[in-house]
């Protein structure tokens, strides 16, 4: 980030970038996923001033558009108790039908959103946030003028599931970085993220029937770091943090395979009743959980109990990919008693599309995280879909040969290929109704700080969050790669780490 900042003054000696963003409003050009109708209303704009007061009907969204405001325009936004004639109010009547849709009209006088939910409205904020000056997104008082270009936008996401994944098992993250991160993929309209909580280097979760998965079996990574785990608090932390920005919670217990870490914790929970060391490397498909012992279910069964009673969202995923040292047989057997312990804690199942090959139960979703685009046994299982196809959705591959982070067994994604496939069409046979949405995971075999996140996330985690809310019928890499461009300026006032790609011409 620091590298980037300078390299930003000295293009802009004179600091030049805030400010001819303030003189002109954002366009509704610059939005990111584009709406399903933005239409400017030429030469209209909303000026906020020292006068201007929020009105919510979702407090949540109200609150955090006024400590925005607050923190960067040194005004005190007051929180009022009635639509205000002249100011922003968020209304919870009057939206376009579907559960988080929104409008929201831009007139000289006032901005109004309107949506159905505190879904909807947070979803409309996310869009002002982006017509929003540049410096509203800073973390101190800046000059302004804080303008809004006037019209109107009617808006709706495609899927429904609109997911994000970090690997907080190959190396651990703290409770703030994932804040930071929930905040980053927020504002481009992501409603879920996936926690990949445990895996061969490490168990990230606290649970209080088998203490030692967290203190022992959370206790390194890849490389040999000191690693770490959430308790119950952290996590719950993270939950609540999330839910306030529209973002549900999906944890991942990663099995049968992907296990080193529970198995090196727990001598009993190995076929052989010896406990492995802790591992550091990055091998997958050597570890499995003993799936003829009982015990192994009464694991599962604690595990996933204990975190079912912590996550509120609707979503427990069960990793099964990999397994490479289970036998197929055995781990169909695992499978399918895993996926009855989920649906007897009363959450759905989500597990990595080799569960296909088990017997999925009708309400499980399989993840896609395949490299082609055939592969009939997901297209004909006849469950739901997320679509994270590794050679297009996976954040942790290189941008290209040079790129310092990162892996290329999937290949390398440019921004360009990240943005360039249709969720709803991209594997064959799969009717395009069995997809509940798409997902960028982001592994971190080669991330270690909030930075290498930022720089392998941005900019292809807002490729794909528009490839998950933005119709079709919308998709164009030359009007993409503008709005994209348009960004920019906002992540380094944030502080948002990303990769300058070539194909997109930067602000
Ligand atoms: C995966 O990349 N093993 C899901």
């Amino acid at each position: 980030m620091k590298a980037i900042l300078a390299l930003l003054l000295a293009l802009y000696p004179l600091g030049g970038v805030a400010e001819a963003a303030a003189a002109a409003p954002l366009p509704f050009s610059s939005i990111v996923p584009v709406p399903v109708t933005a239409t400017p209303a030429a030469g209209v704009t909303y000026e906020i001033t020292a006068a201007t007061t929020i009105y919510s009907e979702a407090p949540g969204a109200g609150d955090q558009l006024a400590q925005l405001l607050r923190r960067s325009t040194g005004y005190p936004v007051a929180i009022v108790t009635s639509p205000p004639a002249s100011g922003i109010s968020l209304l919870l009547s009057g939206a376009p039908a579907g559960a988080e849709a929104y409008q929201l009209d831009v007139t000289a006088s006032s901005i109004v959103v309107r949506g159905n939910s505190a879904a909807g409205l947070f979803n409309g904020v996310q869009t002002l946030r982006q017509l929003l000056p540049y410096a509203a997104d800073s973390q101190t008082v800046q000059p302004g003028p804080w303008l809004v270009a006037g019209g109107r936008v009617v808006d709706q996401p495609r899927y429904a599931y609109r997911g994000a994944m970090l690997d907080v098992a190959r190396h651990f993250f703290s409770v703030d970085t994932v804040r930071a991160y929930i905040d980053q993929i927020a504002l481009y309209k992501i409603n879920y993220l996936h926690l990949h909580l445990s895996d061969d280097q490490g168990w990230r979760i606290v649970v209080d029937s088998w203490p030692r998965l967290a203190t022992y079996g959370g206790s390194t990574a890849v490389g040999g770091g000191p690693g770490g785990y959430y308790t119950k608090a952290d996590y719950q932390a993270i939950v609540a943090h999330a839910a306030a920005r529209n973002v549900t919670i999906v944890p991942e217990i990663d099995m049968p395979g992907h296990t080193n870490a529970a198995l090196a914790s727990y001598a009993e929970l190995n076929c052989n009743g010896v406990a492995p060391p802790l591992y550091t490397g990055t091998d997958v498909g050597f570890s499995s959980l003993c799936t003829a012992k009982e015990l192994t279910y009464t694991f599962v069964d604690q595990v996933i109990g204990e975190l079912a009673a912590i996550t509120p969202g609707p979503y427990l995923h069960i990793g099964g990919d990999e397994a490479a040292s289970t036998l197929p047989a055995d781990y169909a057997t695992f499978v399918n008693r895993a996926q009855q312990i989920v649906a007897a804690h009363g959450k759905t199942v989500v597990g990595w599309h080799d569960v296909v090959n088990a017997t999925p139960l009708p309400s499980t979703v399989a993840q896609y995280w395949g490299t082609t685009q055939r592969n009939t046994a997901v297209a004909n299982a006849g469950r739901k879909v997320i679509m994270s196809p590794a050679s297009k959705a996976y954040l942790d591959m290189k941008y290209n040969r040079r790129t310092p982070l990162g892996q290329t067994w999937a290949g390398t994604i440019e921004v360009k290929d990240a943005y360039g496939w249709d969720p709803g069409a991209y594997l064959t046979g799969l009717p395009s109704g069995q997809v509940l949405g798409v997902e960028a995971p982001l592994w971190t075999e080669t991330l270690r700080t909030a930075n290498d996140l930022e720089y392998m996330a941005f900019p292809r985690l807002p490729a794909i969050a528009e490839l998950g809310w933005s119709p079709y019928a919308t998709h164009n890499w030359t009007a993409f790669r503008g709005r994209l461009g348009a960004q920019s300026p906002r992540w380094r006032v944030m502080g948002v780490d990303f990769y300058p790609s070539t194909q997109v011409t930067w602000l």
